[in-house]
């Protein structure tokens, strides 16, 4: 079978076509893995470290050849391209110097001149299930701090952003030693045969609910360890005594920026009784304003959906919403698969727009009587990955804040663009295991050894 993927900006413009791995692929990559793992454990913390500087530099030398594969394959718009491609480099940078840092702890001893430690060991072969739409940032995210504290790791990018993958992997191989760094081009099957393969001992997936369910199930079913991200309906709260002009400046990107496809979007936003009409038209005029087309163009911030199903998916959940649009609603009659951004206004917190997770430029507005209804339409859906809260009351911020059931709160910023160096995931629904990225990326790819030496 054949993977293919094309630019939602042109879809007759093909950009590669690859042979989708099968079980015996699969099973030939994790063999490698196994194989390869060893040798990379016992390799000093200090050489780990220096292979990764070096994958992080010869990333950065071929940065802007890469932005263009990730504008080209996914539709980003070059300025979240360019960002992206630095964050993947930043990344790097911070898991090779993570790899130097303390591994374990040392513990009294009940024997006297005994040493006690509990140290953090490699778990071995991970399997990477990723997404298209952070094509860089995701895959480096989990690959980096998998091969900063030893593992080997295999990589089953979504076949919509194969080509950048594929560049990734070429860029970064080089760096590291043969079979630690490999990618399994392929749709579903791969990625289900990565999972239930008994030689993958960690799975890290990002993706959608029932795939994740699917991954969680295969991997833990059999005892492997797993980490599931599975998306978000992430509410921004914007309460009366806002700055109304700096939240809806923040919020008609996080919602629309990158046509609304982050698992970090605000897909609802929820507006304080007193502050409604003013924050209604402020958010209208602010998303008017967004460039769209091209995302080649300096200028877009918005680009196209992944395909022609997003876009017609999007544009029913506008349709069975029960709302009035506000603005878009709308396919763009152009070749790409561009839908104007769309603002809904509901009545109340029912249908697709108010509970699924649409993946476009699009979003829900809500009105709430008091801050404390708001909270609570915020915290109404199955998902917990992010929420944002506007205010300029500090006391009311923290109060809110800690009553937003959600795996990240963000006060007077938007819900997407998040720091490679804190733990990053959610509550209810949106995730399952520990948290990615950050310290805590390190409890994930290790499991701790206790030693004691008795002399
Ligand atoms: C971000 O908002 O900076 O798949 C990153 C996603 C998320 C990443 C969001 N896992 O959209």
């Amino acid at each position: 079978m054949t993977v293919r993927s094309r630019s939602p900006h042109d879809p007759a413009d093909v950009i590669g076509e690859w042979q989708q791995a099968g079980e015996a692929e699969v099973d030939a990559a994790v063999g490698r893995a196994a194989g390869a793992a060893g040798p990379w454990a016992d390799t000093p913390g200090p050489a780990r470290a220096a292979a990764l500087d070096a994958a992080a530099g010869a990333l950065a030398d071929r940065a802007a050849a890469l932005t263009d594969l990730v504008i080209r394959e996914v539709g980003k718009p070059r300025s979240e391209a360019a960002g992206e491609v630095a964050r993947g480099i930043a990344i790097l940078r911070y898991f090779a110097q993570a790899a130097l840092l303390p591994d374990g702890q040392t513990l009294p001893a009940a024997s006297p001149g005994a040493l006690l430690m509990a140290r953090h060991r490699p778990v071995g072969v991970a399997a990477l299930i990723t997404p298209w739409n952070f094509p860089v940032a995701i895959p480096l995210w989990k690959a980096a701090p998998g091969l900063a504290f030893g593992n080997a790791t295999v990589l089953k990018p979504a076949e919509d952003a194969t080509a950048v993958a594929m560049a990734l992997h070429e860029i970064l191989a080089p760096h590291l030693p043969p079979g630690v760094f490999q990618v399994v081009p392929g749709e579903a099957g791969t990625g289900r045969a990565l999972a239930g393969h008994p030689g993958v001992a960690a799975v890290s997936f990002t993706g959608s609910v029932p795939a994740g369910r699917d991954v969680v199930a295969r991997a833990a079913g059999r005892g492997a360890r797993v980490q599931a991200e599975m998306g978000g309906q992430n509410a921004s709260v914007v309460l009366a005594d806002a700055d109304l002009g700096r939240a809806a400046t923040a919020i008609a990107y996080a919602a629309m920026g990158y046509a609304g496809q982050k698992c970090t979007a605000t897909s609802r936003v929820i507006i304080e009784d007193a502050a409604y009409d003013e924050f209604r038209d402020r958010l209208a005029a602010a998303v008017a304003g967004l460039g769209v087309l091209d995302p080649a163009a300096d200028t877009t911030l918005v680009g196209p959906v992944i395909s022609e199903r997003a876009r017609s998916s999007a544009l029913a959940a506008v349709a069975d919403s029960g709302g009035r649009v506000l603005a878009g609603g709308t396919a763009l009659d152009v070749p790409g698969y561009y839908l104007a951004p769309t603002l809904v206004e509901l009545d109340a917190p029912r249908g697709p727009l108010a509970t699924e997770e649409v993946f476009a430029p699009v979003a829900a507005l809500l009105r709430a009587a008091t801050p404390e209804q708001a909270v609570q339409l915020a915290n109404g859906v199955r998902y917990g990955l992010v929420a944002a809260l506007f205010t300029q009351d500090l006391g009311r911020a923290l109060r809110l804040s800690d009553r937003l059931d959600a795996g990240m709160v963000r006060v007077n910023a938007p819900t997407s663009g998040v720091d490679f160096h804190a733990p990053f995931g959610g509550s209810k629904e949106s995730s399952y295991g520990s948290r990615e990225q950050g310290q805590a990326a390190r409890d994930f790819y290790t499991e701790t050894r206790t030693v004691l030496i008795v002399p």
